[in-house]
């Protein structure tokens, strides 16, 4: 018997989940995998080249929604791959992360019955005015698979009533990736072509609407740059929502101005690897960073209030420092003077979640050990 999966991708974030997923699946010859990409990202640097550097096939197709409001572009994902999915007829949808595409299609396949499988399930922040907390909480409720990266997400879903022989704790997929590639970066050297020494600048990555789509926050956030690249040159390679609310507020100039940070264009997996890597502490809004930056053992500084990834605080180096700019350069301070936390590696983020991924879909869906 043969398993035909749809995995449905739509934004950065997805890429280095899937990725994984996929060369687990082409090892069987029953599995048939089938790669589905929404468009949701569409820039080269934001979804092209994730592709060439982590050896993700070509999609199958592809299905060009483009930027838009939430709605307008979860609707579109959802028109565009009902027709689809009817053509296909997969044995399985697979999505993953929280991004509107993954909500998109979860409904797609509940609406035409299709067993769902959601990698990344039971994550929750307990915020529904963040848009992905919504997409979570709304896939994990149709879902047939639900696979988690901790025991907290199981103890999520378990409370919100979603049957336990639905959910497998299988460890981080995004994590498969790093580990993966985590010994190749060391030789890019990306801090020199940057200007700064290893082990001697911060990274900054920003792209939450709740921190760039209003001028005090956003402007309140350069204000805090500008103190901190006083002791320590910070690196910035802009989300491009980002670099738009830059230009919009009049702020660009600015931060050019500053000689110790560097804007720099949204960079390739391995090259942002590198740098995160070698970084004295990186300071982020993302939530896949806050799990990378776990494993490979460097402070990180979380600028928001909450995290569905509390895995990354009580055993990793995560803090959440929120976005009061005292308490953001209270705690800069804090790791160039005292140094910054340490941690270990969660239970099971090992490089084989994607093995158990497709073990488990194989023995449920697809007639293992054929
Ligand atoms: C999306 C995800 C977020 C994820 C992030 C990673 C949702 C709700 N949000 O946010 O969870 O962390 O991706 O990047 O799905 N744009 C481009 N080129 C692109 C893509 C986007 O210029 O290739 C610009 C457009 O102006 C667009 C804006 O970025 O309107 C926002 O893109 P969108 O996909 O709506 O959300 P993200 O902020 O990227």
């Amino acid at each position: 018997m043969s398993l035909k999966v749809a995995n449905i991708v739509g934004a950065r974030p997805n890429l280095m989940k899937i990725a994984p997923i996929i060369r687990e699946m082409r090892r069987f010859p029953q599995v048939e995998p089938v790669l589905v990409h929404t468009g949701q990202h569409y820039d080269d640097n934001m979804s092209d080249v994730f592709f060439r550097e982590l050896g993700i096939p070509v999609p199958g197709y592809n299905l060009e929604v483009g930027s838009g409001t939430h709605t307008w572009q979860t609707a579109q994902v959802m028109l565009a791959l009902e027709p689809l999915l009817l053509e296909l007829c997969p044995d399985c949808v697979l999505v993953v992360g929280d991004v509107n595409s993954t909500l998109a299609a979860a409904l797609v396949a509940a609406k035409l019955h299709i067993p769902l499988a959601h990698v990344e399930a039971g994550l929750r922040n307990f915020d529904p005015t963040m848009p992905e907390e919504v997409n979570r909480k709304l896939t994990d409720v149709v879902s047939d698979y639900l696979f988690t990266t901790s025991r907290n997400a199981n103890e999520n879903l378990r409370r919100e009533g979603i049957p336990e022989h639905k959910v497998f704790f299988v460890g981080n997929v995004m994590i498969d990736t790093l580990l993966r590639y985590h010994s190749r970066v060391d030789a890019l050297q990306v801090s020199a072509r940057y200007g700064v020494a290893p082990d001697n600048y911060a990274v900054l990555t920003l792209h939450r609407p709740s921190n760039v789509d209003a001028l005090e926050g956003l402007t309140s956030i350069v204000d805090v740059l500008d103190v901190i690249q006083t002791r320590l040159p910070v690196l910035f390679p802009a989300h491009p929502r980002t670099y738009e609310r830059l230009v919009q507020f009049n702020l660009l100039q600015r931060l050019k101005s500053m000689p110790e940070v560097k804007l720099l264009k949204p960079l390739g997996y391995l090259e942002f690897l590198s740098l995160m890597a070698h970084a004295q502490l990186v300071l982020t809004d993302s939530g896949g960073i806050q799990e990378e930056t776990t494993v490979l053992g460097v402070p990180c500084l979380t600028l928001r209030e909450n995290t569905e990834r509390p895995v990354t605080i009580s055993e990793g180096t995560n803090e959440l420092v929120g976005t009061l700019p005292e308490r953001i350069i209270g705690a800069v301070w804090k790791v160039l003077d005292e140094g910054g936390k340490t941690g270990r590696h969660p239970e099971l983020w090992d490089g084989r979640a994607a093995e158990r991924i497709v073990a488990i879909l194989r023995e449920n869906l697809g007639g293992a050990g054929e």
